[in-house]
């Protein structure tokens, strides 16, 4: 309510489910944009937080996972039958920070464990100032046609006749949700060449690719490496998508998660592997997008295979 007349002046577009308002730069969904002010005025952080940050789709649940089972491995051993994420979603281990700051329950922040892990998907440049310079931020990044299918099969959930076209369409013009998609990504590749050791860099096929090897990264860049005796794989084996998506807590029909706990559980265990696009797109989409994001990269080091 405090922040109605100025969402009420941004800039609106509607695309699919959602109305879009643009904020900073971004289309934010205009429920976000409560708690994305409140986020940026309000919170303070601590040397040892890290916030994982995605574009939605590209791999949120997993980083999610990932990070949580590595910051968490001496009070909860991967491989024990009673760890937390055999019975909680990875998104009720890991909160939506300016989902926190919009509900006004900033005191569940004191109340994580050290290193306190939260997530969000709005780009680098509308984090807060502290963010910048006091703590850490991990980013996983995907594949854009991947990731518009995965967006596609996701929203399809709330809107059962949302075509894959339009999805396409409002990826390739920039207005979906946290868009442009290829600023979004610029901004954490940016944060993470300028200041490598408070802005890692992930990709979801490399995650695929060498799994052990990225969550040794993350983890070193979380404060908590793995010592060469240690082994990750029971980190790797907790986190698969095989494992997650069998567990009764993810199964159709065991609840909600996410933004505003606002779709069910299943819906963010697909297929997780790369390449689907081929099965959704004509070569010419195909090419077009890589073409958009070759054109909008182009000169700042970061590419799309
Ligand atoms: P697909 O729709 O292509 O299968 P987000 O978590 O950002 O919402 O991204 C969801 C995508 O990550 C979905 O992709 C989902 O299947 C995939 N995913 C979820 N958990 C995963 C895991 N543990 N390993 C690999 N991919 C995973």
């Amino acid at each position: 309510e405090e922040f109605g007349d100025l969402v009420a002046s941004l800039p609106r577009r509607e695309q699919s489910i959602l109305e879009l308002r643009l904020y900073q730069g971004f289309w934010l969904p205009e429920h976000w944009v409560p708690g994305t002010i409140v986020f940026q005025r309000r919170f303070a952080p601590r040397p040892e937080d890290v916030i994982l940050a995605s574009y939605p789709k590209c791999g949120t649940t997993w980083l999610k996972a990932l990070a949580f089972a590595t910051a968490a491995r001496t009070a909860y051993p991967p491989a024990s039958a009673g760890h937390p994420l055999r019975r909680l979603n990875p998104h009720d281990c890991v909160p939506f920070i300016d989902d926190i700051f919009a509900t006004g329950e900033d005191a569940k922040l004191d109340a994580l464990p050290s290193p306190r892990l939260m997530n969000t998907h709005l780009p680098y440049a509308l984090l807060p100032a502290p963010v910048v310079t006091g703590c850490r931020v991990a980013y996983v990044c995907r594949d854009p046609k991947d990731m518009v299918v995965s967006l596609w099969h996701f929203l399809r959930r709330a809107k059962p006749d949302l075509s894959f076209a339009d999805t396409f369409e409002s990826v390739c013009d920039g207005t979906v949700v946290a868009g442009p998609v290829w600023d979004h990504v610029l901004s954490y590749w940016r944060a993470s060449v300028a200041c490598p050791d408070r802005a890692l860099f992930l990709r979801y096929e490399d995650l695929l690719h060498d799994p052990a090897g990225n969550v040794r990264r993350l983890a070193e860049f979380m404060g908590c490496p793995f010592s060469a005796a240690e082994d990750v794989a029971d980190v790797v084996e907790l986190c698969s998508f095989d494992e997650m998506k069998a567990l009764e807590v993810n199964r159709p029909g065991s609840g909600t998660a996410g933004r505003f706990r606002a779709m069910p559980r299943d819906a963010f265990f697909r297929k997780g592997v790369a390449g689907d696009w081929a099965n959704h797109m004509t070569p010419e989409m195909a090419a077009r997008l890589d073409e958009i994001f070759r054109e909008k990269l182009r000169g700042t080091g970061l590419a799309f295979p």
